[in-house]
């Protein structure tokens, strides 16, 4: 045999092997390097031995030529479908009415998931794969073989070496989408201007009947085998033995497959796997119950198109079709805006469902929701109801297009969508509907660390109206906070001393406290940096903000709009009425640890000069002072250190050495 004929076959089979073991066995032996590297010297072999290339070589799973149309192809026995048993009771139903057509025998069933894809033939003649169709009506489908051929988990020749190959052998199955590869899927086409797909099953159909087979080829695709069509050559006894017999030729079966000799049985697996369906990485929408013994199959035999000897019992929906009565802007605790449509409501997986988000602006114009629109709704898991798509048959021009209004539903300050952002935002720090998250936010620790106002005694305060705003904050008496439900005098004292402590802070801390969308603690420290004080930054113009350097377009957008917003200005001005001070910042950068600490240098410095010292200091926002008092934050002591440091020790205050400054300020 011709060397190079040697070659390819003996690649062939390793390739084979690798998919067969990766693909059916969901156990990898070789390297994803490995496989590629492979598949190159085939391709390679191939295209310098053209004689030798054939259709069942893993080279050709990378799709054809573009068709014009599909050709049509009669099955050569029809593709049945499956009745359906709404619930626990109706497979109840399903099993006596097996027994009766069976009086006196044992009846067993094999239960499996009902996968939600689309259904497929595979013909194989003498082992190798001929052709492939879509169910279609059942009787005749569409001719995808190329399609069929792309997916790694269809063989394209049999495995011979456990089980005789028959002469001619019909398998079913459904060709389905992964929900990670589906999503994944769904970004590259938003990405590329497509639009997306509604779910797993439209997308895996989308890709199957592609006209173009080399774009099915790059859609993650798979198969699960359930059924035998036309045979010839083999037979069984009984579907299990069937379904076992599918992966020694190579097919993949689904791994939750059961026997199940009892009713029971039958009840539990219907159950169980509903309650697993969320956890599967594929949808399912049911569970299929069959006749094992192909005996009794035939003794109970069909009727019209489906069955008797089998049976689908479904999930409660996760979709449902309903109207949507009216769309409303909701604000939430950061002042973003999301339209929430309000549907006439509708029971999904056992849930009234009525309401169901819309995310934003152009998710509602990307899906053209329209008020009054009949649509479809899903709902998965905990997650919020949404909508799929829009049922635009169902229009009778009476439907009105939606906008996110300009003015905030709950306080009527603007909306704005920052630029850069999907969702519109009201802008007004005060909104009632994000006050308490503000107020929360504002006096954490990194923002005005006002100890003492948790939570809970935020929720009161705002609840019984003693605060709208950050700023009522520092008009607050201690009689005020006295008067609150189980707040003690001396705690309403400690929170008075906490937010008194508060009011000198730094532009940096006030800037990240006012939460401006998009605008961090570092953020407000490069702000401070530049601006040095709040009346230079609130006068800055866009262009101004945006020259700055680790200031973009975003931040110097958010800037503007929130000091552009009036409820926003009457804010600052009344916090600084209420006797915040910000301390004038220094040139060069400000640091945390030395912001308003007081230092004295005492000894003979070794490391750098006394000036240089105090340079040092207030580059970092401190002070130097040249007198110890309990003022003073740090003594730092050189060689010899005289009185200073005796009165440093005398007032408890805090001593280092030049080593341990340097540190600190090289820290
Ligand atoms: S058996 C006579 N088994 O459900 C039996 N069908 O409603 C014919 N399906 O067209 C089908 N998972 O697309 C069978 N494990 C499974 C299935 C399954 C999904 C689909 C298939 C069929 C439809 C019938």
């Amino acid at each position: 045999m011709d060397l190079f004929k040697q070659k390819i076959e003996k690649l062939r089979r390793k390739i084979n092997e690798a998919n067969y073991n990766y693909y059916i066995l969901d156990n990898p032996t070789i390297s994803d390097a490995e496989y590629d590297s492979s598949m190159r010297e085939l391709q390679q072999l191939e295209e310098s031995s053209p004689q030798y290339k054939t259709a069942d070589s893993p080279t050709q799973r990378v799709g054809a030529s573009p068709l014009t149309k599909f050709n049509t192809v009669t099955h050569r026995i029809p593709l049945l479908s499956l009745d359906n048993a709404m619930d626990e009771a109706e497979v109840i139903e399903f099993v006596s009415r097996v027994h009766k057509a069976l009086p006196g025998e044992q009846v067993e069933f094999v239960a499996e998931p009902k996968i939600d894809g689309l259904a497929v033939e595979l013909v194989y003649e003498n082992g190798i794969f001929v052709s492939g169709s879509t169910r279609g009506d059942g009787i005749t489908g569409e001719d995808i073989t190329q399609n069929l051929k792309t997916i790694r988990s269809i063989p394209l020749q049999l495995r011979s070496n456990q089980h005789p190959i028959p002469s001619l052998l019909e398998v079913r199955g459904e060709v389905y989408m992964d929900r990670n590869d589906f999503e994944r899927l769904n970004e590259q086409q938003l990405a590329e201007g497509k639009p997306a797909f509604a779910n797993p099953r439209n997308s895996a159909a989308g890709s199957l009947r592609q006209l173009d087979s080399r774009i099915t080829a790059t859609r993650t695709l798979s198969i699960f085998c359930y059924a035998p069509g036309s045979c010839e050559g083999f037979s069984f006894e009984t579907h299990i033995e069937f379904l076992q017999t599918l992966p020694l030729w190579g097919f993949r079966i689904n791994p939750l497959i059961k026997l199940c000799k009892t009713t029971d049985e039958l009840i539990d697996y219907y159950r169980s796997i509903e309650t697993k369906r969320d956890t599967i990485s594929y949808d399912i929408d049911g569970v299929v119950f069959k006749v094992n013994s192909i005996g009794q199959q035939q003794t109970l035999g069909i009727k019209s198109r489906s069955p008797r000897w089998a049976i689908a019992g479904k999930f409660k929906a996760k979709q449902e079709i309903t109207q949507i009565l009216n769309i409303e802007a909701s604000v939430g605790r950061t002042g973003a805006i999301t339209p929430v449509a309000h549907l006439q409501p509708v029971q999904i997986g056992g849930v009234t469902v009525s309401n169901a988000t819309l995310h934003n602006q152009d998710e509602i114009d990307r899906k053209d929701i329209r008020v009054g629109d009949w649509v479809v709704i899903q709902r998965a898991g905990d997650v919020i109801p949404q909508v799929v798509k829009v049922i635009t048959e169902r229009r009778n021009g009476a439907e009105k297009p939606y906008r996110i209004p300009a003015e905030c539903p709950v306080c009527g300050s603007h909306i704005i969508r920052p630029e850069g952002e999907a969702k519109h935002r009201c802008q007004n720090m005060n909104c009632p509907a994000q006050i308490k998250g503000r107020i929360q936010h504002f006096v954490s620790k990194r923002a005005m660390n006002i100890d003492g106002l948790g939570d809970r005694l935020i929720e009161q305060m705002v609840d019984s109206g003693l605060i709208h705003s950050v700023a009522d904050i520092y008009f607050l008496k201690k009689d005020d906070l006295a008067a609150l439900e189980r707040m003690a005098d001396k705690s309403a004292q400690n929170v008075i001393n906490a937010i008194d402590a508060s009011r000198e802070t730094t532009l940096a801390r006030f800037i990240y406290a006012l939460g401006i969308p998009n605008v961090g603690e570092h953020m407000g420290k490069v702000m401070e940096r530049e601006f040095k004080d709040l009346e230079t930054l609130i006068a800055a113009d866009y262009e101004r903000l945006e020259a700055v350097e680790g200031i973009g377009p975003i931040v110097a957008r958010a800037i503007r709009d929130f000091f552009d917003e009036e409820n926003n200005q009457q804010t600052v001005n009344r916090l600084l009425e209420g006797g915040v001070s910000i301390a004038k910042s220094k040139t060069g950068t400000q640091d945390e640890r030395f912001a308003g600490k007081t230092f004295v240098f005492t000894g003979t410095l070794t490391q750098f000069t006394r000036d240089e010292a105090k340079e040092i200091v207030e580059k970092k926002g401190g002070k130097a002072s040249s007198s110890v008092s309990n003022k003073t934050d740090y003594v730092v002591v050189g060689e010899n250190p005289g009185s200073k440091a005796t009165k440093a020790k005398k007032l408890g205050v805090t001593i280092i050495n030049e080593e341990e400054f340097l540190d600190f300020v090289n820290k």
